[in-house]
């Protein structure tokens, strides 16, 4: 089984975070994002990743070349300028199998696609669309059904108005080949506001699969932090994240008087000075040096990050490589590349 992940089209960064990360490549308990959505795929079987993009493939080429033992095959589809959800799908056509999966590149989620794949066979549909209950649908794409699950509706960024059920498109697919010839090349096409309703007014079989698993789309600043969050504190329960309350690697130097509280993430090699006390739920990325005295709560740190003497960091994102100057006070601060000092 085969799987595109659009990771790349012109809303690609997590603003005002990032400017030369893509949203794909930010980092989650220190590693990449998308490192997460490829093993997903891969523990479900999917032998071969096409990875669609339209945007900035460096960083991501650069990472799966040195981290790809856990990968089958990887392929790079790269356009020559975004082409929308489904125009990417059209480009990679020459990849791709009877049935594939295609996800988008920036939600998380723990839904079982081997069950997801029998179901779409049983039902005998045209495309599969996972689906999942959120608060406020009006930021996504809400999915009318029938009671056998068959997709009677399609309304992408619906007005408040128009929501008639909080069950939105999550983002991942099933579809058959034949969807392809649905899409025409190179042009920009969207499976939301083109593919989706065209097909539904054909006739064709367009199905939803309920997702009962923990799904987050990290397009927002407070859904990145919101999953760093579940993982550290076990709510989203994922392979090697449960509760563990404090993981510090062998490679870190930690001064005996520095002190943790609650779900702690340290990455590797780094610094942790006397007296200092991170509260969690926090994570450190590799290569911090944390100075003495400095208090760090609930907190996101990239990799590279240094924070001064008696420093107080408080529910802040800092990104890689920036200097947080000694007893600075930040409570609620997103400390972007832009902030970064020689
Ligand atoms: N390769 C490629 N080329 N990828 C693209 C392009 C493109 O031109 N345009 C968008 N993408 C990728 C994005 O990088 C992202 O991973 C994914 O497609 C979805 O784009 P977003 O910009 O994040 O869309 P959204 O979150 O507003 O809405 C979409 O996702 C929701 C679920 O999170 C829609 O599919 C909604 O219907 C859905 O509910
Ligand atoms: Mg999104």
């Amino acid at each position: 089984m085969k799987a595109v992940v659009l990771v790349g089209g012109e809303g690609t960064r997590l603003r005002p975070l990032t400017y030369h990360t893509v949203k794909a490549m930010v980092p989650i308990l220190d590693r990449p994002f998308l490192e997460y959505l490829l093993r997903h795929l891969v523990d479900h079987n999917v032998d071969e990743i096409i990875l669609a993009m339209g945007y900035k493939p460096d960083s991501i080429k650069r990472y799966f070349t040195r981290t790809h033992s856990f990968l089958p095959k990887l392929v790079y589809s790269i356009e020559p300028e975004p082409l929308g959800t489904a125009g990417a799908v059209k480009y990679a056509e020459q990849h791709l199998d009877d049935t594939f999966f295609v996800l988008n590149g920036d939600v998380f989620t723990t839904v079982n696609l081997t069950a997801m794949l029998r179901f779409h066979k049983e039902s005998g549909a045209k495309i599969t669309i996972a689906v999942t209950p959120v608060e406020d649908p009006t930021r996504f794409g809400v999915i009318e059904t029938d009671c056998q699950l068959r997709i009677k509706r399609f309304i992408e960024k619906p007005r408040r108005d128009q929501v008639t059920t909080n069950n939105i498109n999550a983002g991942i697919y099933i579809l058959e080949r034949e969807v392809l010839e649905h899409i025409p090349s190179g042009k920009r096409v969207m499976f939301e506001h083109d593919v989706f309703p065209k097909l539904l007014s054909a006739g064709e079989p367009l199905y939803a699969y309920p997702i009962d698993a923990y799904w987050i789309d990290i397009g927002t600043l407070e859904n990145y932090r919101q999953l760093n969050c579940d993982l550290l504190t076990g709510k989203c329960p994922y392979p090697g994240s449960e509760t563990a309350t404090l993981r510090v690697p062998n490679d870190c130097l930690v001064h005996p008087q520095a002190r943790f509280h609650g779900p702690v993430l340290v990455g590797e090699k780094c610094k942790i000075g006397y007296g200092v006390q991170i509260i969690g739920p926090t994570v450190i990325g590799a290569g911090c040096q944390i100075e003495d005295c400095a208090i760090i709560e609930k907190s996101i740190l990239w990799q590279r990050v240094t924070v001064g003497k008696n420093a107080v960091l408080k529910d802040c994102i800092v990104a890689s490589n920036s200097y947080i100057v000694d007893s600075s006070g930040l409570e609620g601060v997103v400390v972007t590349p832009e902030h970064r000092t020689p």
